[in-house]
């Protein structure tokens, strides 16, 4: 059969086969959560609905291919209030459905069938397919565990070829929580593209901020990708965007094409853009204490634990520690199912020498103390 995922064994993996069959006799708990409406982070009702009132009776579909103006000012107005602030124009931001859609235009934008892309080995999951419906190859760069997952740049130099388009990074980092705090001189010497992912920027833990990779790094061409699904929790009103930087202007012409294709942006939710800017902080700031509370009872348990080595990330939602006296990392996750207690192995994110479990400080808190727990006694 001819077609993208083709060749793709779709069958349920062991793991989800073996969670659901333990879920089903009750009483286990996931800690493996990235959605924060099913974790009880519901944004402000009431906010939404005031600000999409305006909306309705004066709605006309006036399509741009960049997005709506008023967005876009709100988009700018959060990056001049970022530490260090990232100098922007209406013009330099193109709204999307997603950050997904945004790298798949991105991909698209930067790359041919056969071309590479560069991303962290561990990472998030989702490249390989955006990569797959552009037939990109990627190629891995690693990330050093005993520097708290710092960016290796001997391997992000060997991982180049004369094929690479463009360089990705996540930061804060899904799921280690390293974040960039300061320039790559890499990635100035090699000047390839770099598209950075700062979906988790509000969530910081061990350190204040998640600089903007763009205000570090201003002459080289550089794509930052955010949108309201983590920032707002607003997963489901998909609205996400692109912000270039200087030198990334070259490509707006043709990314301006690429979106007017899509015109992905639901206009509704860019409606409600500069509302959820001017009044989400509240909400943001409570979610980001609440992770942070959880990132600090998981720590503080694990603190003495003889198998869970857990250090403070710098930010991002989630725990990704080594765990020793194990060598399987599938078999450790079904030993800790039948315990009650559900987290993902870390080959979900890729090829790390040593057993890790990612466990997400996003759940609900009583639900992650219980699993915190839980996981304290099964590992003893
Ligand atoms: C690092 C990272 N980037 C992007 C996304 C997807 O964001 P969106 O919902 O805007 O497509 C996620 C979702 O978990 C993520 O973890």
């Amino acid at each position: 059969m001819p077609g993208v995922f083709s060749q793709l064994d779709l069958t349920p993996n062991r793991l989800t086969l073996a969670r659901d069959a333990r879920a089903a006799q009750g009483d286990l708990i996931d800690l493996t959560s990235s959605n924060p409406t099913t974790q009880g982070l519901i944004f402000p009702a009431e906010i939404l609905a005031a600000a999409a009132t305006s909306y309705w009776s004066a709605r006309r579909y006036h399509p741009d291919p960049h997005g709506d103006l008023a967005a876009r000012t709100a988009v700018v107005e959060y990056y001049a209030r970022r530490s260090p602030p990232l100098v922007l124009q209406p013009d330099d931001v193109f709204l999307t459905a997603s950050t997904s859609e945004a790298y798949s235009l991105l991909f698209a934008l930067l790359a041919d069938p056969g071309d590479n892309l560069l991303v962290p080995n561990v990472t998030y999951p989702l490249f390989e397919y955006l990569a797959a419906l552009r037939n990109l190859e990627l190629r891995f760069y690693q990330l050093d565990e005993e520097r708290n997952w710092r960016i290796n740049a001997r391997s992000l130099r060997r991982a180049v070829d004369e094929r690479t388009r463009a360089i990705i990074i996540v930061s804060p980092h899904n799921p280690t929580g390293a974040i960039v705090d300061a320039p790559l001189a890499t990635l100035d010497l090699l000047g390839i593209p770099v598209i950075c992912d700062e979906v988790f920027a509000p969530f910081t833990y061990a350190v204040s901020d998640t600089p903007p990779l763009a205000a570090l790094h201003p002459d080289l061409p550089l794509f930052t990708l955010n949108g309201i699904s983590k920032l707002f929790a607003l997963p489901d009103l998909k609205l996400g965007w692109i912000v270039l930087n200087r030198p990334a202007r070259v490509f707006a012409p043709r990314l301006e094409l690429l979106n007017d294709t899509l015109l992905g942006a639901n206009a509704l939710s860019q409606h409600l853009l500069p509302t959820l800017f001017a009044q989400g902080e509240t909400f943001v700031r409570m979610m980001v204490d609440r992770v942070r509370a959880n990132l600090t009872l998981a720590l503080q348990r694990f603190a003495d634990h003889p198998r869970i080595h857990a250090r403070p990330p710098a930010g991002g939602y989630y725990l990704f520690p080594a765990i020793d006296g194990w060598a399987d990392e599938e078999r450790l996750v079904l030993y800790l199912l039948e315990r009650g207690v559900f987290v993902h192995p870390g080959y979900f994110y890729g090829e790390v020498p040593g057993c890790h479990i990612m466990l997400s400080a996003l759940t609900e808190p009583t639900t992650f103390a219980v699993g915190v727990e839980r996981l304290y006694a099964a590992l003893i």
